[in-house]
């Protein structure tokens, strides 16, 4: 039997919320397949996780997605609350975040700032088996300054029932620029006996193809943010025109605005929200657009 590929949406904060998730799974759900997307992190905030980001996943927006939620924590004690909450909101299954490079959450010892505490990581595996009903996975760099320091938690993450682990080969350090650590990731994949999906860099239906053999999935980022297609082109095998491409660049960030001019008050708060999306923009769009975009935020 053929092994299962799988196609993943990134996390990306402030874009890829319900608003976006659902213009997109509007558009391309039933070209691309199965795609899960996944929540940007959800987080704890004065001790308490913070209502807004629960929103997001529990918004009536993801109806038919399939969605699982991420979460962004320092300790055992901060993963529980998250855990007991997103439980209590139905997930079945959740994403632990152990690479958002993000100095101050590194600094506080979230995200990729995990890697270098084993102890801790495994005070978290403990709880995991308090769950059974949950399925985890992990997202993650190969470490904070040093590809090696991922190596140290082989044997912690191995002994986790975990769906996959998702590999951005990158260290924090390098935040989301420079060279992919790719002989240092393969280093760590050969050891580790869960499913390994990879992140980074995809932006073309050739670049899955080339992954397919290697890997048991893909997660896209900002490449499926300037190119919402990319599933559905490689999923069908029939790739858009550059221009059928922007087209749907401009259809999705369309149907953002538009969900989100229900919830926002006014022009202004509306414009800030969808400024970032331009930074995105496929190489082929108008640039006079994409600077009227980034100006404004809007499209007409
Ligand atoms: C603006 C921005 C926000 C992000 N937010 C998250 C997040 O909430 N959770 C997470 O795991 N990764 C987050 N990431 C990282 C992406 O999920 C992904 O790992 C990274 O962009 C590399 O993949 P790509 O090259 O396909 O974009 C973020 C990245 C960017 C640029």
């Amino acid at each position: 039997m053929e092994k299962e590929f799988k196609l993943m949406a990134a996390p990306l904060q402030g874009l890829t919320e319900a608003e976006w998730r659902s213009g997109h799974f509007r558009m391309f759900g039933k070209l691309q397949g199965e795609v899960e997307y996944f929540t940007p992190f959800i987080r704890v905030e004065k001790g308490e996780v913070r209502a807004r980001d629960l929103r997001d996943f529990t918004s009536e927006l993801n109806r038919g997605i399939m969605l699982t939620p991420q979460i962004i924590f320092k300790d055992a004690e901060e993963w529980k609350k998250l855990v007991n909450a997103l439980a209590e909101a139905g997930s079945k299954r959740i994403d632990m975040n152990m690479g958002c490079p993000f100095p101050p959450q590194v600094r506080k010892g979230r995200g990729a700032g995990l890697i270098p505490h084993p102890d801790i990581i495994a005070d978290i595996a403990e709880e995991m088996a308090h769950y059974p009903e949950l399925q985890f996975s992990i997202k993650m760099r190969l470490g904070v300054n040093d590809p090696k320091e991922a190596l140290e938690l082989t044997e912690i993450i191995n002994a986790m029932a975990l769906r996959h682990v998702t590999i951005h080969p990158r260290v924090a350090k390098q935040q989301y620029r420079g060279s992919l650590l790719l002989p240092e990731m393969n280093d760590f994949c050969c050891r580790l006996r869960h499913p390994v999906i990879f992140n980074g860099e995809i932006s073309t239906p050739a670049d899955i193809e080339s992954l397919s053999s290697k890997y048991d999935g893909v997660m896209a980022g900002r490449g499926l943010l300037a190119r919402p297609s990319l599933f559905a082109e490689y999923n069908s095998s029939m790739e858009l025109s550059e221009k059928e491409q922007t087209e749907a660049y401009l259809g999705i960030i369309h149907e953002t605005a538009s969900v989100l001019a229900r919830r926002l008050c006014g022009h202004a708060q509306l414009s800030d929200k969808m400024k970032p999306y331009w930074e995105y923009a496929p190489s082929a769009l108008d640039k006079k657009i994409v600077k009227q975009g980034k100006k404004s935020g809007i499209y007409h």
